[in-house]
């Protein structure tokens, strides 16, 4: 398994750039947990949203490797540093991507809407003071604002856009971003959602959660509000049963294979 990802000692590095981590480890091996399902979607376009070192899309492309069958891979991150680091991680594992300089998917979301099949996040989720979201440099790898929430609602939002009609998200939350009520809010536009991993330091919980559509998800037009906690109560019973279920779903968490480090 170790050769379906990216080796750490090939990802290359900047002090600008957030290096490969706890999160970037658990978004991976949520992706490798449900490798079998992807390789039978056959995603045709991929994408990562703030690609940092790399490590990320670079270990997409390669768990889905020749089977993936002509996919296309776009990465972007609004750290220039961060496209400069993941081309040469990228180099040094002998895959490809198109790199763009960009916050979120700006000037691609006319030309990417309704395309992207495969969308994957690790969002700067950190609460911190909303004034520290979208600084310039490394700090822009975690400030996530108040809540942690200020990129990850903007990119749910974008990620509604560009998501094709099969478009499954993998995102990284933690708990205090209340991954719970994101998946209600994107219920409310028709997505169900699963925690395909979820991991505990002693710092965070983490969550991975798999966004997808379905198609029996009655959706309200009307139902438009962002960050609303009014959900038919069935809608929140399913939800937060799953979140409820995270002490047994830890022990049967996906081990980490990271031997080609
Ligand atoms: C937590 S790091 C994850 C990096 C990498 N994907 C990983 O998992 O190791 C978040 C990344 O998102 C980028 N980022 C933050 N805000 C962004 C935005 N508005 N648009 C695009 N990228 C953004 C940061 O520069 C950083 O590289």
């Amino acid at each position: 398994m170790s050769s379906r990802i990216a080796q750490i000692r090939l990802v290359s590095s900047h002090p600008e750039v957030y290096e490969p981590c706890d999160d970037s480890f658990a978004l991976v091996d949520a992706l490798l947990a449900d490798r079998k399902n992807l390789l039978e979607h056959k995603p045709t376009l991929c994408m990562e949203v703030g690609c940092g070192s790399g490590y990320v899309i670079t270990s997409l492309m390669l768990m889905l490797g020749e089977e993936a069958n002509g996919a296309q891979f776009i990465a972007t991150d609004i750290n220039h540093h961060a496209i400069r680091v993941t081309q040469e991680t990228m180099e040094a594992h002998r895959v490809h991507a198109e790199l763009i300089n960009t916050d979120i998917a700006s000037g691609l979301e006319n030309r990417l809407a309704g395309l992207v099949d495969l969308l994957v996040v690790n969002p700067p989720y950190v609460p911190t003071p909303e004034d520290e979201v979208g600084r310039e440099g490394i700090a822009s790898a975690w400030a996530g604002g108040e809540n942690g929430r200020s990129v990850i609602d903007r990119i749910l939002l974008v990620a509604l856009k560009l998501l094709s009609k099969r478009g499954w998200l993998y995102m990284v939350t933690l708990t205090a971003n209340n991954p719970s009520q994101i998946c209600r809010q994107m219920r409310k536009k028709g997505y169900d959602s699963r925690i395909i991993v979820q991991r505990s330091t002693e710092e965070e919980s983490l969550h991975i959660i798999k966004f997808w559509k379905d198609f029996d998800i009655e959706v309200d037009a009307k139902d438009v509000v962002p960050n609303s906690n009014a959900a038919p109560a069935g809608v929140v019973d399913s939800v937060l049963s799953q979140f409820q279920r995270l002490s047994f779903w830890r022990s049967s968490d996906v081990n980490s294979s990271r031997s080609g480090k």
